[in-house]
C-alpha cells in the first residue's frame, strides 16, 4: 500500500473571514489534497510581504482579499497558477502583471451584493438618524438629541447601478425614496422600470440628491470621480455614502465640506488607504468609517467562500472557471 505524503501543493489563504468562519469552503481544498497556509497578518499584506509568501514553490493558488497584489508580489512568484479574489473588485490586483506570468485571476460577483446593500442601507440610517452621534454622546453624560431626517420622500442617487447599486435601490425604495442613477453602461431597460428608477447625468444626480451612493468599481476613470468640484455641487446637507472604493473620493475635499456643514454627513466603508486609523475625518462628528466590513456576514463569506475555492480549484484542476478577471491569460 502506497503512504506516499505527495500533496499537489499548498494554497495561500491571506483573507481573515475565509480562515475564521468554518464551512465547506475550507474543506474542499482539503479534500483536494491541497495544504492551507494562512497569512500571518489579520490585516491585508503589502506587495512585499505577500510576494515574500507567494515564492514558496509549494504555492499554487492564492485565496486573496484588499491586499496589494502588485507586480512586485507577483513576480517572486514560482509555481502559482490562480489568484482567486474572495470578492468582486481587483482594483488591488496588477492584471497584466498577472497575465504576463500566466496567472489566472478570477473572483466573486453577485456573491455579496446583498451584504453590502444591506450595510449601505444602516450606513444611510445611521447617518440620516445620528445614531453613532447620539451613542457617543451617551457615553460622555451628554442625552441631547439632534433632528433627524426621514427617508420618506428624499431622493437617493446611485452612481452605479451593478448588482450592488440594484440591491440597494431596491431597500430604499421600501423606505418610501424616490430613486435616481447615473451609470455609463446602464442595466436592461427592464431592470430599471422594475427598481423605478429614472436614469439622470452624473450632475443632476449630485445637485438633486439627498443622499448619493457610490456603487463603482475603482478605475482609472472612476478615480476621484466625487473631487471637490462634484461635493461642492452636492444638495446643501446632503449625506455621502461610499460603500465601493476609497479611491473615488477625494478625502481632503470631503473633510473640508464636511468640516464646514456644507454636506450633511457622510460614511465610508472603504477608504484610499486601508486600515485608514488616523485618518482626519475620523475627527469629524458627521462623518461614519467602517472597517472594509461591507462583505464580513456569516451567509457571504460562505457563499464568497465557495465561489473562490471553487474558481482556484478549477484552474488547479486545469478546467477554466466561471469567473476569469483576465481572459487574455488563455490566448496567451
Ligand atoms: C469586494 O468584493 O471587492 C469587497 O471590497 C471585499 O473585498
Amino acid at each position: 500500500m502506497s503512504t506516499s505524503s505527495h500533496t499537489p501543493g499548498k494554497i495561500l489563504v491571506t483573507t481573515r473571514s475565509f480562515r475564521k468562519v468554518p464551512g465547506r469552503h475550507q474543506q474542499l481544498l482539503l479534500d483536494a489534497g491541497y495544504e492551507i497556509v494562512n497569512s500571518p497578518e489579520a490585516r491585508p499584506l503589502k506587495a512585499d510581504e505577500l510576494g515574500a509568501l507567494l515564492a514558496d514553490p509549494k504555492i499554487v493558488g492564492a485565496i486573496l482579499g484588499v491586499d496589494e497584489v502588485a507586480a512586485a508580489a507577483i513576480e517572486p512568484a514560482q509555481a502559482l497558477r490562480v489568484i482567486s479574489r474572495f470578492g468582486v473588485g481587483v482594483d488591488n490586483v496588477d492584471l497584466a502583471a498577472a497575465t504576463a506570468h500566466g496567472i489566472v485571476v478570477t473572483n466573486t460577483p453577485g456573491a455579496n451584493s446583498i451584504a453590502v446593500a444591506e450595510l449601505t442601507i444602516a450606513l444611510i440610517l445611521a447617518l440620516a438618524r445620528h445614531v453613532a452621534r447620539h451613542d457617543r454622546a451617551i457615553r460622555k453624560g451628554d442625552w441631547s438629541v439632534i433632528s433627524g431626517m426621514e427617508l420618506h420622500g428624499q431622493t437617493l442617487g446611485i452612481v452605479g447601478l451593478g448588482r450592488i447599486g440594484q440591491e440597494t435601490a431596491q431597500r430604499a425604495a421600501a423606505f418610501g425614496m424616490r430613486i435616481q442613477f447615473y451609470d455609463p453602461l446602464p442595466p436592461s431597460p427592464e431592470v430599471v422600470a422594475a427598481l423605478n428608477a429614472t436614469a439622470c447625468t452624473l450632475d443632476k444626480l449630485l445637485t438633486d440628491s439627498d443622499v448619493v451612493s457610490l456603487h463603482l468599481p475603482l478605475m482609472d476613470e472612476t478615480r476621484n470621480l466625487i473631487d471637490a468640484d462634484a461635493i461642492a455641487r452636492m444638495k446643501a446637507g446632503a449625506l455621502l455614502i461610499n460603500t465601493a472604493r476609497g479611491g473615488l473620493v477625494d478625502e481632503s475635499a470631503l473633510y473640508d465640506a464636511l468640516a464646514q456643514n456644507k454636506l450633511g454627513g457622510a460614511a465610508f466603508d472603504a477608504f484610499a488607504k486601508e486600515p485608514s486609523i488616523g485618518n482626519p475625518l475620523l475627527e469629524l462628528e458627521n462623518f461614519i468609517a467602517a472597517p472594509h466590513s461591507g462583505s464580513a456576514t456569516k451567509q457571504t463569506t460562505l457563499r464568497m467562500g465557495l465561489m473562490a475555492a471553487e474558481n482556484a480549484l478549477a484552474v488547479l484542476r486545469g478546467e477554466r472557471p466561471l469567473h476569469v478577471v483576465n481572459p487574455e491569460v488563455y490566448e496567451a
